[in-house]
């Protein structure tokens, strides 16, 4: 089914109804969306932000806010337009729900580690869920931005660096998102931000990107198109420029790709505040001329700067703007929100309060964000079998600055997450060992700042244990927006905590609680194992604590290469070959540096082994349009039952544009029990094996494919297919 055709007739005529009873200050309100969370005092009237918002909504000239406090407001809001507004259009209410509403899930990066897209979609679903208790129907989510830069801050936010996985996730973020339980128990999502906002130069966030057609369609916009496929009801247009000219006055994104090619119905809205950033950006004059670029773009609605209320009725009335444009932006918004069933029930209703959370979180939500966590977890590391631990071990000394933080492992993004809700590192080894095993705690060091005040003591601490668990990594305000980092090590005193450790000659578990992949290549000389944690949401130490002594063996696989050092930025695997022959002087590689990262894309340990088999296909050759079926047998060859995340990749040997040395083209997650083995059966078809030839056409152009299963972007065995002319 074509979801990405979500208007019926009934919505078309409705829509067109009501728009025709509009005046054009309520049009250009309903283009409208303001944060509820931004309350300045202005001087001159003495008025309050709220105030003015207060009553342009009673005039029927606002579409949308976000960042409400919850139920009351959301719903006195509502009533105020049914009680004194002619059209009563309700508000569409947003927030940024990212990984989490109340219950807090790991960060979507740490998720897509868990190459579960049904999970992750489940996650959305339940966040959904309880946002809409306090009123929101429009989630500012998924993140879907590819990025290759581990010091851009969002990376955290993101799917990782592959466009195949980015659009995998995509299509079940949105779908769970959107899951429709009728008028008022529905929520749009708002994939973002469109378009290439990833790319920022130097990782710097909001910088500029200049970028070809080719990688805009070849890596950054296939997760869009699945987004908009799958049904999404908004997307938005991201702060950046591209290629000159930023995303909110972008036509040829907005129009030309987004709504002639793809054919998509729903809102574009802006980022916050980027209509007015036109002026800044250095492409409009004045607010008027910003107005102007954006409407002609194709931008629909102007979150936070007021700025298409203030104009757009004079800019029609003056001929400079088409009224048709406001018209179409204006049935789209009507038309979502037609869609969501605002119209029949505006307001909270009684099912939806079921999900409240204000004493405790809903047990089934919680057992979703474990599941999630533990799925998340990478296992990079794992010398001499130290993990999983021994539950008869005598004592543990748990040292960092992470270890008892409850605020840290929210992540970027969590502000309607509590710190109370979270179970921390400590808490959960605590209640994960029996009374036969002490543990000894100390903070040891600081993320930031590099005082060696706690060094003495941890070394005590770890000196009376029998292995050591260090809690490292980053603050939850080292990633997210506007938190990025030059340096990729361990920030603070950490590294000092751990080489020091690392001298008594304990075994050295390190724990890296992060937003975002780290640069810490010595860490693999001071460890014996090493658990990528990210920043997991509420159930974060229960669920290291379950990898950490064994009853869940990790499967989480990397979606963001880990560089070895900074200077090899941007580093990912979906690489190409160069022209320069390999070997000799005059090749492409570093003077001072490997070129190979410290943990490539798709890789992670597992405390069993699996066993590849030969693959197995039918055929050798195919036409263009047939489909290639091929096979593996996975066997599970240690002594544990684990997940497998078998991955697919392709190569077209010689094309008529230069391709990447590999492509993930599918991949399947498996559990297998001890000695137990499976068949894994891949399809490649038209989709796998098309390239955009040298005249941006999608084409299957004959000759040689490489395709590859194996555990991860440099593992595997290969086979070689030929496409018929
Ligand atoms: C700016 C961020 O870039 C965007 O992701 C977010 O949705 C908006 N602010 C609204 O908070």
């Amino acid at each position: 089914m074509n979801q990405h055709k979500w208007t019926t007739p009934e919505i078309r005529s409705k829509a067109a109804e009501i728009l025709s009873r509009m005046s054009l200050e309520e049009k250009a309100g309903q283009m409208t969306q303001y944060d509820w969370g931004f309350n300045p005092i202005n001087p001159d009237t003495g008025l309050s932000q709220r105030d003015v918002i207060i009553d342009q909504i009673a005039q029927g000239k606002v579409g949308s806010v976000f960042n409400l406090p919850g139920a009351e407001q959301a719903n006195s809001l509502q009533k105020l337009i049914l009680d004194k507004t002619a059209n009563g259009i309700p508000l569409l209410i947003g927030r940024d729900v990212i990984h989490g509403y109340r219950t807090i899930f790991p960060i979507p990066l740490a998720q897509s580690s868990a190459w579960n897209p049904e999970l992750a979609g489940k996650t959305a679903a339940a966040s959904s869920r309880e946002a809409q208790t306090d009123g929101v129907a429009w989630v500012f989510a998924p993140m879907i931005d590819v990025t290759r830069d581990p010091r851009w801050g969002r990376i955290a936010e993101s799917i990782g660096e592959d466009p195949y996985l980015a659009s995998v996730y995509a299509k079940a973020w949105v779908e769970g998102a959107q899951t429709d339980d009728g008028p008022g128990l529905a929520t749009a999502s708002c994939p973002k931000h469109f378009a290439a906002y990833g790319l920022a130069e130097a990782g710097r966030d909001y910088n500029t990107v200049d970028i070809s057609d080719r990688m805009l369609r070849e890596v950054i916009l296939p997760p869009f198109r699945e987004a908009v496929e799958s049904g999404a009801l908004s997307i938005m247009a991201s702060f950046n420029e591209i290629n000159g000219t930023p995303a909110c006055a972008n036509r040829y994104l907005l129009t030309t790709i987004l709504r002639e090619e793809w054919g998509f119905e729903g809102i574009v809205v802006s980022d916050y505040n980027a209509v007015q950033e036109l002026i800044t950006h250095g492409v409009a004059a004045d607010e008027e001329e910003a107005c102007l670029l954006s409407i002609n773009a194709g931008l629909d609605m102007d979150m936070s700067s007021g700025i298409y209320i203030r104009y757009l009725p004079k800019l029609v009335r003056e001929g400079k703007v088409d009224e048709r444009l406001v018209d179409e932006a204006v049935l789209r918004i009507i038309a979502v929100k037609l869609k969501l069933g605002l119209f029949e029930q505006p307001f909270v209703t009684a099912i939806a309060s079921e999900y409240a959370t204000e004493s405790s979180l809903p047990p089934e939500h919680l057992s979703l964000a474990r599941q999630s966590a533990r799925e998340s977890i990478v296992l990079l590391r794992n010398e001499k079998e130290t993990l999983p631990l021994s539950r008869s071990t005598a004592s543990i000394a748990v040292i960092g600055p992470l270890a008892k933080s409850l605020q840290d492992p929210l992540g970027c993004w969590s502000f309607d997450g509590r710190p109370d809700d979270v179970v921390s590192l400590l808490e959960g080894i605590r209640q994960s060992v029996g009374s036969n095993t002490a543990i000894h705690y100390t903070q040891g060091c600081d993320v930031e700042s590099d005082s060696d005040a706690g060094l003495d003591e941890a070394l005590e601490t770890a000196h009376q244990a029998d292995v050591v668990v260090l809690a490292l990594g980053e603050t939850y305000l080292m990633s997210g927006e506007a938190r990025c980092r030059t340096s990729l090590d361990l920030p603070g005193g950490q590294r000092k905590l751990a080489e020091a450790v690392a001298a008594l000659g304990k075994p050295v578990v390190a724990v890296l609680i992060t937003g975002r992949p780290l640069a810490i290549p010595w860490l693999q000389d001071c460890t014996d194992s090493i658990v990528q944690a990210w920043h997991l949401g509420v159930q974060s130490g229960h669920a290291i604590a379950e990898v950490l002594f064994g009853d869940y063996n990790p499967s989480g696989r990397l979606t963001a290469t880990f560089p070895l050092n900074v200077g090899q930025i941007p580093i990912y695997y979906y690489r190409k070959n160069t022209g320069r022959p390999p070997g000799g002087v005059y090749t492409s590689y570093y003077i001072d540096s490997s070129t190979d990262p410290l943990y490539p894309f798709g890789y992670g340990l597992s405390y069993t082994s699996f066993r590849y088999g030969a693959i197995r296909y039918e055929k050798q050759r195919i036409s263009k349009d047939e489909a290639f079926e091929l096979s593996i047998e996975i066997t599970n060859t240690g002594t544990r039952e684990g997940e497998e995340v078998v991955q697919c990749y392709i190569r077209d040997e010689v094309a008529s544009v230069t391709q990447p040395l590999k492509k993930l083209a599918a991949f399947r997650k498996i559990k297998l029990a001890p000695g137990e083995t499976t068949t894994v059966s891949f399809t490649i078809s038209e989709s796998s094996l098309a390239i955009l030839d040298a005249d941006m056409n999608l084409t299957v152009e004959p000759g040689h494919f490489t395709i590859w299963i194996g555990a991860n972007s440099s593992a595997g065995e290969s086979v070689r297919l030929t496409v018929e002319a």
